[in-house]
């Protein structure tokens, strides 16, 4: 595999949303959380964990939790007909919980966040697609969830990410971009 600059990594990734049914190996699975943890944290408290989902039942599980969750409101059956009958993840063959202690600062969210993007670039380095699934942060609402996740009380999922290799190695197209300022003084 050749090695991919940062800044093609930054160019070439994309929300990958069709994933080949195959695992991700396990030194890619490490490499992408040895990316995670390198981002910045508020007051650096590092407050990642991670739990990792590779069950088809379980996520199953999920998506149909979230989707319910979904059902009231605006724009469901436009997001349903966006999911072509997959689940939620878009049937990746792993998802990664970004969980954390959501009173380990004030800046958990943008912490998770970071380590998102640190994970999605390291994995498009490595070939494999990846996508942000905001939809799963509902998974917040029933406590029964987040224990049947084994997360310890006052943790939550600040962030849903899916991973997988791109259907037939097929990338999605990037779109050009606008840097749009406001003003510089
Ligand atoms: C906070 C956040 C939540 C998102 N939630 C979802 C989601 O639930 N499902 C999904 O398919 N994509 C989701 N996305 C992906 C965005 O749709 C995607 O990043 C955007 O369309 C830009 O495309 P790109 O990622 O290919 O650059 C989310 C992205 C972010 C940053």
């Amino acid at each position: 595999m050749s090695e991919m600059s940062v800044f093609e990594c930054i160019a070439a990734r994309r929300s990958v949303r069709d994933f080949e049914h195959k695992k991700i190996p396990e030194d890619a699975i490490q490499k992408i959380l040895g990316a995670a943890v390198q981002a910045p944290s508020a007051r650096h408290v590092l407050p990642w964990h991670f739990v990792l989902i590779e069950d088809e039942a379980k996520l199953k599980e999920l998506s149909d939790f979230v989707l319910k969750k979904y059902g009231a409101v605006k724009g469901f059956a436009a997001r349903i007909a966006f999911l072509k009958g997959k689940t939620v993840f878009h049937d990746a063959p792993l998802v990664v919980l970004v969980v954390c202690d959501e009173n380990a600062s004030n800046w958990v969210k943008e912490d998770a966040a970071l380590a998102a993007e640190n994970a999605f670039l390291t994995a498009r380095a490595l070939g494999i697609g990846s996508c942000f699934i905001g939809m799963a942060n509902s998974l917040n609402d029933d406590e029964s969830v987040l224990r049947s996740l084994a997360l310890p009380k006052g943790f939550k999922v600040f962030a849903a990410l899916a991973f997988g290799f791109p259907k037939n190695g097929v990338w999605p197209e990037g779109d050009k971009r606008e840097i749009k300022i406001v003003k510089r003084f």
